[in-house]
């Protein structure tokens, strides 16, 4: 989910709205704001995507109000439809709330609130969690004012004219003490009538940061929320709660109250990256800026023949590895597996986080974790990483958002200078998550082996290699996307469809499969071609067409071998190949000679995928059921 809440001098309906356009990635089930109208508070919320709200909100909101929270949701508890959709207000309309993350013990919250009398409109556990602010609220009031809320606000106008903020300590009273009791995940921001000037946000284990602005401040799940407005970044930890007004913002413990300092950050980004630039889609605009892409995640990384992690160099040369991550990420990481075992000569392990964690895993003493993920978010990801802490383990993430959970939890982060990454679909980022996992294969062989003079030769031949990458990407893209949409027309009949590698190809294949289901609903299984003979060979049919990645490497025979096995049973095949070598087959795809032929059959199954998905009509960069981050476990 995606929230955002502001504080400032502009109208705050409308940039509200506009910064949800930005968050609209990380889930579009259904949205919703809040702001107060004449010390009331207005809820506005609507099933689907963004635009229905738009709609709404142009009808019937005042767009003046300059305070407002949002949220655009991903589905976890109930259907997306408008009576679960955020923001909630307690049943007393003291408070409204958007909410990411998992109440776990609301069941339990919600059956003493019900006994009170609380009323659900909702199946979601934020109902529950704003009713347990309103019921704290109201034991604060009660203490200190021998009222009620409902009482309080019948004589507000009068207590108001005299000190608007006279209410703020007590509402953040009952905040915190609501957050000390709810178990789970939280990025909450709250908006009331009894604080009509503030809003108060807190974060455990759920994305927040402050954005902030001169006479305005933000709060929001991610960056490009409040991009247009400042770069100026603020990030919570966990267990914090900041209170936000116009002209000031203090950050502070959950179960202290404490003021904290906290270090202002300047995000790099601009604007563009997170505009389409004139593409259809941003999944296509990012697709094609992948050799700049390539370039930004080599600079400062070479000197001469070496590769430079300064970020690494105070952790000892482990004895293996540990790969952590979930989706595209797990596929980079299992790719990375061979040429790690390869140039670092370390053994790896590759896990998918949510089977990791509920696992006993033994691991060894000189083992290192590394955790990958674009997001930095991925609940599953960064609960492996906190349990290896836990453990004492030294943690590497490899991570695409500057700040982000994973960022500042891992003991040391290698960014992927990715830039910002808008469609649900990875892509771009896997792209760089490769470059540094091939980095990182490299740099530790030149640690273990600095004055092998072949394994020397090994490394500056492959470095060679990946220097020339941007330059022929650039020239091949072109020519692959009209290559993709050729063959996506051809098969747009299937319902199925297999994607076979062998080596290095195996995960690509994987990668390749799972980018066409999330974008064209086509069933599609990815496996390595040398089970395919063990069982799934059964299901070969005219009908049920496979993508071959066939590299010039010295696989290359036994997986031409597989190819002819399929279509001998009269399997279409689509074969990827390297110029230079040759396959009996009607459709062959071309790809340009290099020692890193991965780099470029990412592209071209990405571009085959998004061919194939826009020529369907499906909707690219947010396809139905997915979300960019998923902060839920
Ligand atoms: C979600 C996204 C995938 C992504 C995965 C892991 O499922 O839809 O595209 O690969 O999360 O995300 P991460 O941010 O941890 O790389």
């Amino acid at each position: 989910c995606g929230i955002i809440g502001y504080c400032g001098h502009r109208p705050a309906v409308p940039l509200v709205l506009e910064g949800l356009k930005r968050l609209e990635y990380r889930g579009y089930d259904s949205a919703g704001l809040a702001f107060l109208q004449l010390n009331k508070l207005e809820v506005i919320r609507s099933e689907g995507k963004l635009c229905n709200l738009e709609e709404k909100v142009a009808k019937t909101a005042n767009t003046f109000a300059p305070i407002s929270i949002g949220h655009t949701r991903w589905a976890t508890h109930g259907l997306p439809v408008e009576r679960n959709s955020h923001p909630h207000k307690s049943n007393n309309d003291a408070l409204a709330i958007v909410h990411n993350g998992i109440i776990e013990n609301f069941q339990e919250i919600k059956d003493e609130l019900i006994q009170k009398g609380y009323v659900f409109h909702s199946d979601t556990d934020t109902e529950v969690l704003v009713n347990l602010v309103a019921d704290e609220l109201d034991s604060v009031l009660q203490i200190n004012f021998g009222k009620k809320y409902v009482e309080i606000q019948q004589d507000m106008d009068e207590a108001f004219q005299k000190n608007p903020e006279l209410y703020l300590p007590f509402l953040e009273q009952a905040f915190c003490s609501a957050l000390q009791k709810a178990h789970g995940a939280y990025a909450v921001v709250v908006l009331s009538p009894l604080i009509p000037q503030h809003i108060l946000a807190a974060r455990l284990s759920a994305p927040l940061l402050l954005g902030i602005g001169i006479g305005e401040y933000f709060v929001a799940s991610d960056v490009p929320a409040f991009l247009p407005y400042t770069r100026d970044v603020v990030f919570l930890d966990d267990r914090e709660y900041v209170v936000l007004s116009a002209g000031a913002y203090a950050v502070k413990n959950i179960f202290t109250a404490e003021k904290l300092e906290k270090t202002v950050h300047h995000i790099p980004w601009d604007l563009q990256g997170a505009a389409k630039d004139g593409y259809k889609h941003f999944m296509l605009k990012e697709i094609m800026e992948q050799p700049k892409v390539l370039r930004d995640c080599l600079v400062g990384r070479l000197q001469d023949d070496r590769v430079c992690l300064p970020e690494l160099d105070g952790l000892p040369v482990p004895g293996s590895i540990r790969i952590i991550a979930c989706g595209t990420s797990y596929n980079a990481g299992l790719w990375s597996q061979y040429y790690l075992e390869q140039f670092a000569e370390i053994p790896v392990i590759v896990e998918i986080a949510s089977e990791f964690r509920y696992r006993k895993p033994i691991l060894k003493a000189d083992e290192l974790i590394v955790v990958i993920s674009q997001s930095g978010e991925t609940a599953d990801t960064l609960g492996a990483l906190r349990l290896c802490k836990e453990k004492g383990y030294p943690v590497v993430g490899i991570c695409n958002v500057l700040g982000s959970s994973v960022a500042r939890e891992a003991s040391a982060c290698l960014y992927t200078q990715a830039g910002p990454e808008i469609s649900v679909a990875s892509t771009k980022a896997m792209l760089s998550q490769m470059v540094l996992l091939l980095l990182l294969a490299l740099y530790y062989g030149q640690r273990k082996n600095a004055d092998c003079s072949h394994a020397k030769k090994l490394r500056a031949g492959i470095l060679n290699e990946l220097k020339a990458l941007p330059e022929i990407l650039e020239g091949a893209l072109p020519v692959m996307r009209d290559k993709a949409k050729k063959f996506a027309y051809q098969y747009a009949y299937a319902k199925s469809f297999f994607y076979l590698g062998r080596g290095t190809a195996y995960s690509l294949a994987l990668e390749g499969a799972l980018k066409l289901k999330e974008l064209s609903y086509i069933h599609a299984e990815g496996y390595a071609t040398g089970e395919i003979k063990h069982g799934p060979i059964a299901l070969i049919d005219p009908d049920f067409p496979t993508f071959a990645l066939a590299f010039d490497d010295d696989n290359f025979n036994k997986v031409c071998s597989g190819i002819l096995e399929i279509k001998s049973r009269q399997g279409n095949v689509i074969a990827l190949l390297q110029e230079g070598t040759e396959l009996e087959n009607n459709d062959l795809w071309y790809i340009p000679q290099t020692k890193l032929p991965e780099f470029l059959a990412l592209p071209a199954m990405q571009l085959f995928s998004y061919e194939m998905a826009d020529y369907l009509g499906k909707d690219v960069d947010q396809p139905r059921n997915l979300a960019k981050s998923v902060t839920v476990e």
